[in-house]
């Protein structure tokens, strides 16, 4: 009996082989007929296995996701995917998982750029290239595509800076096991370092922040003004999540608007904040160049594996010392005078831009 439907089985797939060209599956539909896809797991030449670590902040779902996944499908490969749901341990077994799907390259958004390393090196040694996707992984074989974070991280401190060239400051770094903390943290030092050593600026409170949790920004930032008796004149927050945090908080003490505070992203909200006059700076990373850069990049090391040969790589020392072959887009500072840019790019509509602003003080918002 077993046998019988084991061998029917194997009959039904040498039809359903026969019925399909080579790199196209074909799917039985309802009505009985039949229709040819390219692109189904598995069965491609390429398929892309790309691991978020979450989806917390706007710009995965929004903005990262679709332009990956368009880049990919426009080469001809299959995007799968999964979610760690910020745990680490997670995240390691969803790269086997993908493998397990068919994923000839991965794209790992790492939660924890060390904690993933062995993980990395058994799929690159099993003879699957990795992408490090935004954050960087200390693999000499991974291919790393990012914005240039220490640039992010200056031109936050330099639009804080010339607001506030001296006094209290607070520096709200992100995730400690996000290499992009320490990046930024050292662009900031390049702007505030000399004011630092002058004494011209006391930075009062810095810290990391698990996970990039606006709600753990904002408890610090309450905490960094109750030690200080409310005397903070800037704030260095990593991202714009987390601005929204610290926001908070100087509302809470009637100070919002009054105290430049920096983020990154682009998140509609903080955008909305330029333009209100409560968040200073908003380093824009166009995140769909940099899905995109990646999904095309995946789609060549499909065909050769070696992250060196990629269109518009070139190598970059780490702070480890590991030369990775590297894609470095650039970031743009948006301050309340060049919003036209992000409303040009059709990042956001003028709605939601201007929501509530005065469109007497905010041109763009006119
Ligand atoms: C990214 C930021 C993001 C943060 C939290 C960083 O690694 O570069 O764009 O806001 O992670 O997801």
């Amino acid at each position: 009996m077993q046998k019988k439907r084991l061998a029917a089985l194997a009959v039904a797939a040498l039809i359903v082989a026969a019925c399909g060209d080579d790199d196209e599956a074909t799917t039985t539909t309802a009505d009985g007929g039949s229709t040819e896809t390219t692109g189904a797991a598995g069965t491609d030449e390429c398929t892309v296995g790309v691991s978020w670590n979450n989806y917390q902040e706007e710009r995965w779902a929004k903005w990262d996701e679709p332009a990956l996944k368009a880049a990919i499908e426009a080469g001809g490969g299959t995007y799968v995917s999964n979610d760690a749901k910020s745990s680490a341990e997670t995240q390691a077994s969803n790269l086997e998982n993908l493998i397990s799907q068919g994923a000839d390259v991965l794209v790992v958004l790492a939660q924890d750029g060390t904690a993933i390393k062995p993980a990395v090196a058994s799929a690159v040694a099993g003879g699957v290239p990795v992408i490090a996707y935004d954050r960087l992984i200390e693999d000499p074989d991974a291919l790393y595509i990012t914005f240039d974070n220490q640039l992010v991280g200056k031109m936050q401190a330099e639009a804080v800076f010339a607001a506030v060239p001296t006094g209290n400051y607070v520096i709200i770094k992100g995730n400690s096991a996000d290499a992009n903390a320490d990046f930024l943290r050292s662009g900031m030092e390049l702007v505030i370092g000399e004011a630092v050593a002058a004494g011209d600026i006391t930075i009062v409170g810095e810290t990391y922040t698990d996970n990039w949790d606006p709600a753990t920004a904002q408890a610090s930032m309450e905490q960094f003004l109750t030690a200080e008796n409310n005397e903070i004149d800037a704030v260095l927050a990593q991202n714009d999540g987390m601005a929204g945090g610290v926001i908070a908080a100087l509302d809470a003490q009637g100070l919002a608007g009054s105290i430049p505070v920096s983020g990154q992203d682009g998140d509609q909200a903080a955008l909305n904040r330029v333009a209100l006059g409560t968040q200073t700076v908003d380093v824009w990373k166009d995140a769909r160049a940099l899905g995109t850069a990646a999904g095309e990049a995946a789609v060549q090391l499909c065909k050769d594996a070696d992250a060196s040969k990629v269109a518009g790589a070139s190598p970059f020392t780490t702070p480890g010392g590991n030369d990775l072959a590297t894609i470095l887009l650039t970031p743009i500072p948006i301050t309340q005078e060049n919003l036209n840019v992000v409303l040009d790019a059709g990042w956001i509509d003028k709605a939601t831009l201007c929501n509530g602003v005065d469109a007497t003080k905010v041109s763009v918002c006119a």
